[in-house]
């Protein structure tokens, strides 16, 4: 017998991974009810409950294993009602490499939300940055069979119990210069656009009753870079929309930074220009980078809290925003000071970019958030 050619070995190697780890679809339970309270009052989360927005933040389980973990869940459990992936769900993660799926992380992150009572959100399935390496060894085909393979797989088992899910992320990218500004990657090599409507009709008959988003960054700035993605954004959903696409809602990442100009006015127009066409709306990563403010740690939480408060207030009356998330609660655990820690591993001034610090105490950010959240509009 004659071994088979490399390529036919990866599919098949794919193929047999997907059917035998991916067959048993996870079952639902009933979810228990979630404390209202914290001791100095309503959290935020109970806060955006009663005016019917869901509220939470990015969790990433890792954290659990931190000397701080007890607190983190503490602060996920009274706060949040929803959580999304940080990396859970991410190609990376799920698949290490060609042969293996890893569904452990993902496991331990559907049962600390079963456990306390929280929604998951789904983020992301298909994304052309921040893809495991041995993917740029594949043949076209081969990443054909993969985002099949991949979709049918990951929703066959987690989406019936996850309502709603990143299906793609981050589509647009203008530095890439390729039609429409899309962002180039190994999908787009493979399918060119048509990588985004194969995935969402593939999501929809695999989890008919899940809701299918598209995440997007950097459309908020008042600047070129912000009109340059708000306006190729918007002709992408005009075209997936006019195509029949199934994408339901879209999420705006909204990582803030203290160095853009903003018009927060203006852009919550645009949000709602969205919502007319028919989409349900997240505000899906919200946090705020400090780095341009000044060292002060008073000054510089004042800022980031009046940021915030501006942001929201001019966002939260838009009702089609159903959904608020930030990227992490707690200082510590944002993808900002990991960064900063490993640039700077001595340095002493650390990113403050969330409402909550690194011994969980809350920060001014907390008050902007939860007055943002009192006068807001009921949806
Ligand atoms: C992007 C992605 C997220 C996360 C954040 C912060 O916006 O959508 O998954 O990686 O950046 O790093």
């Amino acid at each position: 017998m004659t071994s088979p050619a490399p390529e036919t070995l990866t599919r098949r190697q794919l193929l047999a991974g997907s059917a035998a780890l991916g067959a048993a679809a996870l079952s639902s339970r009933s979810r228990p009810a979630l404390a209202d309270t914290s001791a100095a009052g309503l959290s935020l989360g109970a806060r955006a409950a009663a005016k019917g927005l869901l509220f939470g933040a990015s969790f990433a389980t890792q954290e659990l294993d931190k000397p701080y973990g007890a607190a983190y869940a503490e602060t996920y459990k009274r706060e949040a009602r929803m959580l999304t992936s940080e990396a859970e769900f991410k190609l990376y993660t799920l698949r290490p490499d060609a042969e293996k799926l890893n569904f452990r992380p993902a496991d331990r992150l559907l049962a600390f939300a079963r456990e306390n009572g929280h929604v998951l959100h789904g983020h992301t399935l298909i994304w052309n940055d921040a893809v495991p390496g041995w993917i740029k060894d594949l043949a076209p085909d081969d990443v054909k069979l993969l985002l099949d393979m991949h979709i049918r797989t990951i929703l066959g088992r987690y989406g019936a119990e996850i309502p709603t899910w990143d299906i793609v992320n981050e589509p647009i990218a203008p530095w890439d210069k390729l039609p429409g500004n899309l962002r180039n990657g190994p999908f787009y090599a493979a399918y060119g656009a048509d990588y985004i409507a194969t995935s969402y009709r593939l999501a929809r008959e695999v989890a008919p009753a899940a809701r299918l988003y598209l995440n997007e960054a950097q459309t908020e700035s008042a600047d070129d870079n912000g009109e340059v993605f708000r306006k190729s954004f918007l002709e992408l959903l005009k075209r997936l929309k006019g195509e029949g696409v199934p994408v339901d809602g879209v999420g705006f990442e909204s990582h803030l930074d203290s160095k853009r100009r903003y018009d927060f006015p203006r852009f919550a127009a645009f949000v709602e220009e969205i919502a007319a066409m028919g989409f349900e709306i997240a505000i899906s990563e919200l946090d705020i980078n400090d780095h341009a403010w000044p060292a002060d740690q008073k000054t510089r939480d004042r800022l980031v809290a009046g940021m915030y408060k501006n942001f929201l207030s001019a966002v939260l009356p838009v009702k089609a925003v159903k959904r608020l998330t930030l990227w992490q609660i707690a200082d510590h655990s944002s993808w900002m000071y990991y960064d900063d820690l490993a640039k700077n591993p001595k340095g002493s001034r650390r990113p403050r970019p969330l409402p909550f610090d690194s011994a969980f105490k809350r920060k001014p950010a907390w008050d902007a958030i939860a007055e943002a959240l009192d006068v807001m509009p009921a949806r």
